[in-house]
């Protein structure tokens, strides 16, 4: 991030790469719309930029009248008098200026609350097809970065554009009420500083976006050779790693300088064009004087100075403030792009736990995730009540995808899913899920307590209910040899225990929400013979008198299924039970002599 540029409040991002914004005018009212949800705030802060503004060129201008009206007659007692009314007047402006700057920061805040908040809301009302097609980086940069940078130029930007276009017409005014010659002398010089100050910025942007790509390149490599430490040690990389490492970096210094550089130098040169501008009002004020010229004092030549320097800030800010606004309100439309992402509707019958059986039937589905690709054809599964279907296969032939249709993940592109004869599209998606209990490939564990990880399969369930299916999961000998017990909070995602352990802990969570219908996505990775025989013995205990879904790899689960289906290329190959299907020495037969886990004992 570049350093503030050109001595204005906050730091405009002058000089660095904008993204360009599409529909300027309409995301503003977007803005707007959440800025305006507090109008008595807005009023007062108007109010007292109002104030602030009028008492500084006020009581500059009193400055002038004090030289002229006391200084130049040696009226230091009245020079004293006044001076308190000087004072106070300034003493006004900057409390109305630090009343303003506080009350700004609040309206700023709470607008980005509320847009984090819908756009956090939004995020868990999309459908997972929206998060097949962005990554997590991606989705967290919005909600992160982009809202901040809405925030962020709101805390500068909105009393700044007020301010600035209201000091500048209060002083053009006061200055024309003094001397109109030396006002057009003052004005002609700033287009020309404005002017070389945007060549420069234009010039240094250039390389502040080399910066951006280069400090992105390196923020990338860091990343992955942190995350895959253990893959880079194994393969003896860190010598490459580090010679990559030392190029980007050079490269990016390199950038950095003469991006540095470039609005480094902006700074002093609109300073000297400043000056040269003070130097001319001066003169010609003087001159001005000593011919005797429309009564200009030393007091009002000394105020026209003040007065100019006054003037250059805010136009300069007014001007930087189009590259701030441009970058905020892309980053806006981007946030804004997701808030409007059609959600999942959720209208459908709701499903009573109560009365329901767990009747699920697939009539033909054919399912692709990208048209044109079917991943799934023509699949007819019939799962009476309480019954196990095991689905077996090599991988990528479609086994997951099917318990993706099933949670309304996705929806079926042909055919249909029936849940007690009623075609799940029917359903409501809440209720739908909350009677299919998953534990999935890749157990996912908050970061909280074992207990709350737990909980979270029934979030009112006591905390004896949750040992007692910490129990009926075989996780409780487990849990309990640990030092905090049931309060171990998990590191992110659960690293830190076994996988084995997770799952456990996950069939713990789905015990306790005690579901009709049951998904196992059976993880594949090896697991110690121990843990194994705990998870298969849960598994059992879970899947006892629950429609099962299994997707599995180990030979225990897979013989004592009702129904075991062989797909490969999404179609059902084989289907029967172990017996038959063994001695049908087919697919299967290959699959199992080849491919399961054997479990000891
Ligand atoms: N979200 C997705 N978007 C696009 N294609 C997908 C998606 N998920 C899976 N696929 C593709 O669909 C096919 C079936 O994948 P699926 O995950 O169902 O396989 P699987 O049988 O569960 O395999 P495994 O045993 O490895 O888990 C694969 O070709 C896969 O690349
Ligand atoms: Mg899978």
């Amino acid at each position: 991030m570049p350093p503030p540029i050109m001595g204005n409040r906050g730091g405009n991002h002058h000089g660095m790469p904008v993204s360009k914004a599409r529909n300027v005018s309409g995301t503003l009212r977007r803005i707007w719309s959440y800025v305006a949800k507090s109008p008595r705030l807005l009023t007062l802060i108007c109010l007292l930029v109002v104030v602030s503004t009028y008492t500084t060129v006020l009581g500059t201008s009193l400055i002038g009248q004090a030289i002229d009206k006391y200084i130049i007659t040696f009226d230091f007692a009245g020079l004293a008098q006044f001076s308190v009314w000087v004072i106070a007047i300034f003493a006004v402006s900057a409390a109305a200026t630090w009343l303003q700057m506080r009350l700004v920061v609040s309206v700023a805040q709470n607008t980005i609350r509320d847009i984090r908040q819908d756009l956090f809301y939004k995020l868990h009302t999309l459908p997972i097809v929206y998060f097949d097609r962005h990554t997590h980086g991606e989705l967290m940069s919005r909600l992160a970065n982009d809202v901040d940078n809405v925030g962020q130029t709101l805390n500068q930007s909105l009393i700044q554009f007020v301010s600035s276009i209201l000091t500048v017409l209060m002083t053009v005014t006061a200055m024309l009420l003094i001397s109109p010659v030396l006002t057009i002398i003052a004005l002609l010089i700033l287009p020309a500083s404005i002017f070389v100050t945007k060549s420069i910025a234009q010039f240094s942007r250039r390389y502040f976006s080399l910066q951006q790509r280069g400090l992105g390149d390196l923020n990338g490599l860091i990343e992955e050779t942190i995350s895959g430490q253990r893959v880079v040690k194994v393969f003896g990389r860190e010598r490459i790693v580090i010679d990559e490492f030392v190029k980007k970096n050079n490269a990016l210094k390199d950038a950095g300088f003469k991006a540095q550089f470039f609005s480094g130098i902006i700074y002093p040169l609109m300073n000297s064009l400043n000056n040269l501008g003070f130097a001319l009002i001066a003169v010609t004020g003087g001159w001005l004087a000593v011919t005797g010229y429309a009564g200009l004092t030393i007091g009002k030549i000394s105020n026209m100075l003040i007065f100019s320097r006054q003037l250059s800030q805010p136009i300069v800010e007014i001007s930087n403030l189009y590259g701030t606004l441009q970058s905020a309100i892309a980053g806006a439309e981007r946030v804004f792009e997701v808030i409007d992402e059609p959600a999942e509707l959720s209208d459908g019958k709701l499903v009573d736990k109560s009365t329901l059986r767990g009747n699920v039937e697939f009539q033909n589905v054919t399912f692709a995730y990208k048209k044109g690709e079917n991943v799934l054809e023509n699949v007819s599964i019939s799962a009476k009540q309480g019954s196990t279907v095991a689905l077996v296969g090599p991988t990528g032939a479609g086994k997951t995808t099917i318990v993706n249709l099933l949670t309304r993940f996705y929806d079926v592109d042909e055919g249909a899913i029936t849940l007690d004869g009623e075609d799940i599209r029917t359903l409501d998606r809440r209720t739908l899920r909350q009677n299919l209990g998953m534990v999935l490939q890749d157990t996912y564990l908050f970061s909280a307590s074992i207990r709350e990880n737990i909980r979270y399969g029934r979030l009112n369930a006591t905390d004896e209910e949750v040992e007692q299916a910490a129990m009926l999961a075989n996780v409780h000998r487990f849990i309990s040899h640990l030092p905090n017990g049931y309060d171990t909070v998990l590191a992110d995602g659960g690293e830190g225990i076994s996988q084995g352990q997770r799952q456990l802990i996950a069939i713990a969570r789905v015990m306790l929400a005690d579901p009709s219908v049951l998904i196992l996505d059976e993880a594949t990775s090896s697991i110690d013979t121990r843990t194994e025989k705990h998870i298969q013995q849960a598994l059992l205990t879970l899947m006892n008198g629950r429609t099962s879904f299994v997707i599995a790899h180990r030979l225990s689960t897979i013989r004592d299924a009702d129904e075991i289906l062989v797909i490969n290329h999404g179609r059902i190959i084989e289907r029967g039970n172990h017996d038959t299907l063994y001695a049908q020495k087919g697919f299967y037969y290959n699959l199992y002599t080849s491919q399961f886990k054997r479990v000891a004992g």
